[in-house]
């Protein structure tokens, strides 16, 4: 199957999900689900037996940016993540199936909060942190998805300080599906577009996710993503600091934001801007 159509048919079973999740009747409901299953199943494989351990989490947006899209995005680096930790393979497949469904008890808000466009009032902001609560409530009742899952989705939203919701869970109290997702989430929903604001390019999305361990997200899975996204995917253009353009050559895995490259000025010469003391000052700002 190409990568499109792959695309294609994961988007359509989360829509399908996502959509039925409120008024399907039983069988239908069970047959997304299972539906779920097969399309995660595929996915999974896809991302296990890539030999590059690095995602270009860009290449799996299809549509405009929407809930569906998201769930995508963040199914995509969790199981990454997941990989990346060693998880067996029924394990990345229940973690895909909880990062696809994070979302699902967003069904449940109203419309009119999921999607305005602007800063949320305290109240409605009361609203929106019901849905990962709802979602468990969803899921449980139809009794259609292993615990481990549920237990991952209920805590999505919960922080390694203890600050989150909906329970104040701290650290490795988190489950580990959670605090996957969690970190997930955040990239995804940074990196995506928004019609109140422009996306965060993936280097500020990465600052913002180091900027948060410790407080925000577990430092052991935040190291895994480190390892498996790619901000600047191998032969993408840069625009430097100092003003050169460059090519990405090479990945650094303890560092994504500063690989190997070359300037454009000077293709022979290879930098490599983690261990190249003239380049400690240089930064990579953004795509060409
Ligand atoms: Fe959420």
């Amino acid at each position: 199957m190409s990568t499109i159509q792959q695309k294609k048919e994961v988007l359509d079973s989360i829509k399908e999900i996502y959509d039925l999740s409120n008024k399907a009747t039983e069988a239908l409901y069970a047959g997304s689900i299972s539906h779920a299953n097969d399309v995660v199943g595929k996915l999974v494989d896809t991302i296990v037996e890539n030999p590059n351990m690095y995602v270009d989490i860009n290449s799996f947006r299809l549509y405009d940016d929407c809930t569906y899209n998201h769930s995508l995005g963040v199914t995509v680096i969790s199981i990454a993540i997941g990989k990346t930790i060693g998880l067996s393979r029924d394990m990345l497949s229940q973690l895909a199936l909880c990062a696809l469904l994070h979302d699902i008890g967003k069904m449940q808000v109203p419309i009119e909060i999921i999607s305005k466009p602007g800063k949320l009032t305290n109240e409605e902001f009361f609203e929106i942190k019901k849905h990962p609560k709802m979602g468990q409530d969803i899921l449980k009742e139809k009794g259609l998805v292993p615990k481990v899952v549920i237990d991952g989705i209920v805590t999505h939203h919960e922080k390694v300080d203890g600050t989150g919701y909906p329970y104040g869970l701290k650290g490795k109290k988190i489950p580990l599906f959670g605090r996957i997702v969690a970190c997930a989430d955040v990239y995804d929903a940074l990196t995506s577009t928004r019609p109140y604001r422009t996306p965060a390019t993936p280097t500020e999305a990465i600052e913002y996710i180091m900027g948060g361990v410790g407080h925000q997200f577990d430092q052991d899975i935040v190291k895994a993503f480190l390892k498996c996204i790619s901000p600047f995917p191998i032969g993408s253009c840069v625009n430097l600091s100092n003003g050169d353009t460059a090519v990405i050559v090479e990945q650094n895995p303890h560092c994504p934001m500063r690989p190997k490259i070359f300037r454009m000025e000077n293709p022979s010469e290879v930098i490599d801007l983690f261990n190249d003391n003239l380049y400690f000052d240089v930064v990579i700002k953004s795509l060409c």
